[in-house]
């Protein structure tokens, strides 16, 4: 598959867990939405897509469900991912008709399979080409990071489903780690706590709103209390209690020190070397987890490297993707073909 002669309307999309993000060449990032489709069970049609359908979850009649069509950053349901795709695609092109040329953003876990449902599923909602760009390549360009230099960058992404480790040099991936732990997990993780703890349901929305009210991966120089609404579980009614960040972070710490670790791996198994490098050019943080309070100093103390926040955690994909895209095109005028990952490297 070539980028041979890519014309204007080609396209970069990150389809994350969470979020989706559409960058179209020339023109940046035209939408950004959570990835979620709102199916009406009866007929099959598509109700509501983006934040219109996130706001449905958990509020949505018998006959509508509101969908997360990816899961730990690949693709669950197949069928809904290519009508949210479709919808994206449209979205983005207005009113042109053409099939546009897309490049996709995979985790660099992912098997072989879940890169074929990506392509596929991007053939199916109307694209006329596919590409793959590996997310973590993809921050590093969009965070500015020199990655085409023989010297070793650190990148860590925290997104909805997954938290991916890379080092790069050369414009490659030299070692990474991807572990399925991400905002969701703690989401989830607040979920229990006030379950088990203070015997109340609260809902997903509600969960992900205490995380990023009060989460924290250090203690806060400020510690924050919060009322929380909720259905108690002993009366069955509607009930609120005070909740503390400090009570937050303890909720959130398993799964914070798992993403610690995933760091800490993946450093121990960097070639010497690159992990020299490391403690110069430091550890890049991307995806919008790591907007957690006290998450950039966190990782710094444990692993001792100089840690920085990516200018824009949430589309740093996105715009990495894109610059890519253009990468593609400024080489492929010369009539030389590309692969993505060589087109990342020449910057
Ligand atoms: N201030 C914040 N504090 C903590 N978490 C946050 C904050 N802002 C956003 N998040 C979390 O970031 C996650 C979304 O990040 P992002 O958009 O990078 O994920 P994604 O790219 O869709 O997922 P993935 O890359 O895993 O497929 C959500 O879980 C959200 O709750
Ligand atoms: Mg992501």
């Amino acid at each position: 598959m070539s980028f041979f002669g890519l014309g204007t309307r080609d396209i970069a999309i990150d389809l994350g867990t969470a979020n989706t993000l559409v960058f179209v060449r020339g023109r940046g990032i035209v939408i950004s939405e959570p990835s979620v489709v709102a199916i009406d069970e009866r007929t099959g049609d598509v109700h509501a897509v983006g934040s219109e359908a996130k706001r449905m979850i958990g509020r949505t009649p018998a006959s509508i469900s509101a969908i997360r069509p990816l899961r730990d950053g690949v693709i669950a349901d197949f069928e809904v991912t290519e009508a949210m795709l479709r919808y994206f695609i449209r979205k983005a092109e207005h009113r042109r008709r053409a099939r546009p040329r897309l490049v996709m953003c995979v985790p660099s876990g992912v098997t072989e399979m879940e890169k074929r449902a990506v392509i596929d599923a991007a053939l199916a909602a109307g694209a006329r080409e596919v590409q793959l760009i590996e997310e973590p390549l993809a921050a590093a360009i969009g965070a500015g990071l020199p990655i085409a230099e023989p010297r070793g960058h650190m990148v860590v992404d925290v997104g909805g489903g997954t938290t991916e480790v890379a080092v790069i040099s050369l414009g490659g991936i030299v070692v990474s780690e991807s572990v399925r732990v991400g905002g969701y997990e703690l989401d989830d993780a607040v979920t229990a706590w006030m379950r088990r703890e203070h015997g109340l349901a609260i809902g997903q929305q509600t969960a992900e709103d205490i995380k990023v009210e009060l989460g924290s991966a250090s203690p806060m120089v400020e510690e924050l209390e919060v009322e929380i609404r909720g259905r108690h579980l002993a009366s069955g009614l509607p009930r609120s209690v005070q909740i503390s960040s400090a009570e937050i972070r303890e909720a959130l710490a398993a799964e914070v020190a798992a993403i610690v670790d995933a760091v800490k791996e993946t450093l121990e198994r960097t070639p010497p070397e690159l992990a020299a490098d490391i403690t110069q050019s430091g550890i890049v943080l991307a995806g919008g987890g790591v907007l957690m309070q006290g998450f950039a100093e966190r990782i710094h103390e444990e692993t001792g490297m100089p840690t920085t926040l990516a200018d824009s955690p949430l589309t740093c994909v996105a715009i990495g993707s894109g610059m890519a895209l253009e990468e593609f095109t400024a080489m492929t005028r010369g009539g030389k073909q590309v692969r993505p990952r060589e087109a990342a490297g020449v910057r």
